[in-house]
């Protein structure tokens, strides 16, 4: 205490927090968690409710101004984000300059980046009307980005957005749909991934939306502050877990060989842990992933697929809920455990698994954004830290060193 005192002068209380575990970084009244009882409310409603009754464009409504929308907002709000799903024409020739064979998250974080080239009369934050535009153009647009980042990896043509499609079956057309081939798109399909819109669409502070808040502290504009967003949640600690669930099952292969990766897991000089289990603020069942499993059935069940990876993951679950180290730690499955599968199933490769999470967080982004951007207490972020290197030396010539 006494060298904190001398280096940053006696300037009252000073928490050394790393990783922020228990420092709130600012008030907020979007998201609510509780971790201990695995609730999660948006806005004040659980999130099973959502999943269950409304849709992903609901939510995004709910999440950026506060309440559900009636008839009428929900219609006028639908038709401004349809309105936007176009990206500019350029923004194709800019995706040319990409390799094929480029991660679709590293074209995700420079495309979106490139958002504020393209749409710089939606940059000044100052100006309400122009934050709402800018927040629009992204729910509209990152799906539109999204598909176009996959379709690019696999050589194929870019599909333009049909509008008079709803929000998800827009998408799902956009990467699915091939020239000269009429493409129908089910509706279980368009609503699991609706669901998995609705259940990735915020999550309080967590490490991107933490980053998106501190780049738009400074007075970034909101799509360069989301592009960060976006690089920050690409880590397989974060965003990229789903991917890394898919490695790891199929590594297992199949459920004898789960003891083999408990014990991987359990032994304290392996660095290996179950991805897709625990979580920083959850030390209960992730509530996300118990509607997640759900969906994995009535995709698989309508597709009519078997696929090996979950009866490994229902019993590498049942396994680990029973297992004392597993139960001490409170480690759960969270979202990531299950909505991968769902995911393959679906025809989507891994690679897009960590940008569909950024297509759905988009909203989470803008709303925590805005919600700082409106509070006239907000200051620049700015974490001061524990120096612990050299004390003050002087310089040597290099014949000295
Ligand atoms: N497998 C095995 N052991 C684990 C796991 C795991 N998945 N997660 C945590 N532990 C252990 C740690 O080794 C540590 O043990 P110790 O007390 O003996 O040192 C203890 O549990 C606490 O772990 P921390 O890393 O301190 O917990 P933290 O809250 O910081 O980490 C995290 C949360 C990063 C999610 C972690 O549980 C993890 O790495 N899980 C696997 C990756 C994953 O699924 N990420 C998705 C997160 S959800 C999302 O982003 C949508």
């Amino acid at each position: 205490v006494a060298d904190i005192r001398k280096l940053y002068g006696d300037t009252g209380m000073f928490t050394y927090d790393p990783g922020f575990t228990s420092t709130a970084s600012c008030e907020s009244k979007i998201t609510y968690i509780d971790g201990d009882e695995g609730v999660l409310l948006y806005r004040g409603y659980p999130i099973d409710q959502l999943a269950e009754h409304g849709d992903f464009l609901e939510t995004c409504y709910l999440l950026l101004y506060g309440e559900l929308p009636t008839a009428t907002q929900k219609a006028d709000f639908d038709y401004r984000i349809t309105r936007h799903t176009m990206v500019h024409e350029q923004m194709a020739r800019f995706f040319q300059g990409f390799r094929r064979d480029a991660h679709p998250m590293a074209v995700m974080v420079a495309s979106v980046g490139a958002l504020s080239a393209f749409y710089h009369d939606s940059t000044n934050i100052a100006d309400p009307v122009e934050r709402m535009v800018a927040s629009t153009r992204m729910i509209a647009k990152l799906p539109t980005l999204a598909a176009m980042a996959y379709k690019y990896s696999i050589g194929q043509p870019f599909v333009y957005p049909k509008n008079d499609l709803d929000y998800t079956s827009n998408f799902l057309r956009m990467c699915f749909a091939v020239p000269c081939e009429e493409y129908k798109v089910n509706p279980v399909m368009s609503r699991a991934l609706d669901r998995f819109f609705m259940l990735h669409a915020d999550h309080e502070q967590n490490a991107s939306t933490s980053t998106v808040r501190l780049a738009g502290s400074s007075g970034a504009n909101p799509f360069a502050c989301v592009a960060a967003g976006i690089a920050s949640l690409w880590g397989p600690a974060h965003g990229g877990a789903n991917e890394a669930v898919l490695k790891m099952l199929a590594e297992i292969g199949t459920p004898d060989r789960i003891p083999i990766y408990i014990a991987k897991a359990k032994d304290k000089n392996d660095p290996f842990r179950l991805m897709g289990f625990g979580h920083r603020v959850y030390k209960n069942y992730d509530p996300r992933a118990k509607i997640m499993q759900r969906t994995t059935r009535e995709v698989l069940a309508e597709l009519g697929v078997k696929d090996d990876l979950l009866d490994v993951a229902i019993e590498l679950e049942r396994i680990a809920l029973h297992d004392e180290y597993f139960i001490e730690k409170k480690l759960y499955p969270n979202i990531d455990f299950y909505s991968g599968i769902t995911l393959k199933a679906m025809g989507l490769p891994t690679t897009m698994f960590t940008v569909l999470f950024a297509v759905a967080r988009t909203v989470g982004w803008i709303a925590q954004w805005k919600e700082m951007i409106e509070d006239p207490g907000s200051k620049i972020g700015r974490p001061r830290q524990l120096y612990t290197g050299e004390k003050q030396r002087d310089y040597l010539p290099m014949s000295k060193r």
